[in-house]
């Protein structure tokens, strides 16, 4: 679920999360007078629902503003998976204290997980928010809004059983013009002990494949090659004709039932040009009908975020992950056998869970030995109020400990980082150009099918959103760097 670019040299707990880092929204202008600012939080989920929650405001004659001081309205769209998730919240809520007090009338609103998580709790604790908001409840925004403008605070944390915002078009935000997200699913119904998401996103649901599919073609034509099919556990996508559109179905007359394999073959089919990714899947779901379809069709990208968690069987069971050690390292050499050794594989890893013991902690040592994962992000544990593990287990591997086993997988993962991208030195790898170089404006910046950042020469042909084969020449853990081939 997570797309962020992490510069391996300063990987450590701090940079792993960086997924919780803050986007601020770019501008756009609708000509109309009020300025909404929003900040998302956590997983890529959450930025694309700020895109979504933009759109819906937008209609109400809302323009996005990227600067706070200008703002009527901000919204924290916020991630409650780890502890320290939503402290980052709460501080800058206390910052965002200091421009109220300049600009009483300013509206405060809290959206997402925490949002979902703590309910009207919010309210109480954090004096300064004026309205909460789950992530089932964005088009209900306006009228909240409205409730606050005429005084009262505003809540609504209802979760749904349907809501997919299928036929609301993002409002692109923060975008490189070239990558873009589509949510294709919502809610998870995993059950993963240590996990908050079940209870703040709600029950799994898909959304139309026909919305999908038109969302891609769409950001096609507009100029983006890239789109990334966001879900929790995509390889659990799974819609039917029969149960979602009656009228459809008679007209049609088909029982059809989408997979997320169907899915991701429809989406390669609009266009040869536009490259698909997608994340997460889960090791218990992904079948080799998704990783055929997956060799079939060039435009999807050979990359798979498979997290293990960890590689202890006694743990994974405690997690309620749903399969063994042992069945994990077999669905890595099926990848490998059907998709090859240049397939990327990376993970998530919880350091510390309840009861882990230091041999336990030694098994996810040798699983990441036996995969050599291309990347992966590292975390510590942390009890979430309500999860399973937090009622049944005792949160009782020390702080230091953990801080401890989480760098020596860190480490491990730096070197095997390191040794995939020296895998690509000397061979030519087929880039789509994101922009230019973050280091540099006489370079471009783009992603090999693999997912590794490429670094290179700018020339004089190539063109951001383009294709261009480079040659690699050297490369650090975290970035391939070469030339343009002839
Ligand atoms: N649906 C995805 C991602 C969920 S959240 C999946 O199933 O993989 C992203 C990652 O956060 C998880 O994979 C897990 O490694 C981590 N995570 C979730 N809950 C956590 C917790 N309580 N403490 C530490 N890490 C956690
Ligand atoms: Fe959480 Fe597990 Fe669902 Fe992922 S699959 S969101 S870890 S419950
Ligand atoms: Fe995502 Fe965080 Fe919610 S990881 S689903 S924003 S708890």
């Amino acid at each position: 679920m997570k797309n962020v670019i992490v510069d391996l040299e300063v990987l450590s707990e701090a940079s792993t999360e960086a997924c919780e880092t803050v986007k601020v929204t770019e501008a756009s202008s609708t000509g109309k007078s009020r300025k909404l600012y929003i900040e998302s939080y956590g997983c890529q989920m959450n930025f694309s629902d700020s895109e979504i929650v933009a759109s819906i405001l937008h209609k109400e004659g809302f323009d996005t503003t990227a600067d706070l001081a200008q703002a009527d309205v901000v919204f924290l769209n916020t991630c409650s998976i780890r502890e320290k998730a939503e402290q980052t919240v709460r501080n800058r809520l206390q910052q965002i204290q200091s421009y109220k007090k300049r600009k009483p009338e300013l509206l405060v609103g809290v959206l997402g997980c925490m949002a979902e998580r703590l309910k009207t709790k919010l309210l109480e604790e954090e004096k300064i928010v004026d309205l909460v908001a789950g992530p089932d409840a964005y088009r209900d925004l306006p009228k909240l809004v409205a409730q606050v403008d005429d005084g009262e605070k505003a809540v609504n944390t209802f979760l749904s059983r349907e809501e997919t915002y299928g036929d609301i078009t993002p409002v692109r935000l923060d975008s490189n013009g070239v990558t873009a997200f589509i949510s294709i699913m919502r809610g998870c119904d995993n059950m993963c002990s240590f996990c908050v998401v079940p209870y703040t996103r709600g029950r799994e649901r898909s959304r139309d494949p026909h919305s999908i599919a038109a969302e891609a073609k769409d950001l096609f034509e507009k100029g983006f090659r890239e789109v990334t099919l966001l879900g929790q556990n995509v390889d659990s996508y799974k819609w039917s004709e029969a149960e979602n559109n009656k009228a459809r179905l008679e007209k049609n007359g088909s029982h059809h039932v989408v997979t997320f394999a169907n899915l991701l073959e429809m989406v390669a089919n609009v266009h040869p040009d536009l490259r698909i990714r997608f994340s997460t899947s889960h090791p218990k779901d992904i079948t080799d009908e998704v990783l055929l379809t997956m060799a079939a069709h060039d435009n999807i990208c050979k990359y798979i975020h498979l997290p293990v968690q960890s590689g202890n069987t006694r743990i994974l069971e405690l997690m309620n992950r749903g399969y063994t050690r042992e069945w994990y390292l077999q669905k890595i050499n099926r990848i490998r056998e059907l998709l090859g050794p240049q397939c990327a594989i990376s993970s998530d890893m919880i350091a510390g869970f309840c009861s882990e013991t230091e041999a336990e902690h030694e098994d996810t040592l040798t699983l990441m030995d036996a995969v050599q994962y291309d990347y992966a992000y590292m975390f510590i544990y942390s009890e979430r109020p309500g999860t399973p593990a937090a009622k049944k287990y005792a949160d009782d591997i020390s702080t230091e400990i953990k801080t401890r086993r989480l760098e020596e997988i860190i480490q491990k993962q730096r070197d095997h980082s390191l040794k995939r991208n020296q895998q690509d030195v000397g061979t030519v790898q087929r880039v789509l150009i994101e922009g230019d170089s973050r280091r540099s404006s006489t370079h471009w910046q783009g992603r090999t099918s693999a997912n590794r950042v490429a670094v290179f020469p700018k020339n004089e042909v190539a063109n951001k959103g383009g294709y261009v084969n480079v040659f690699i020449e050297s490369c650090t853990a975290g970035t391939l760097i070469g030339r343009i081939a002839e």
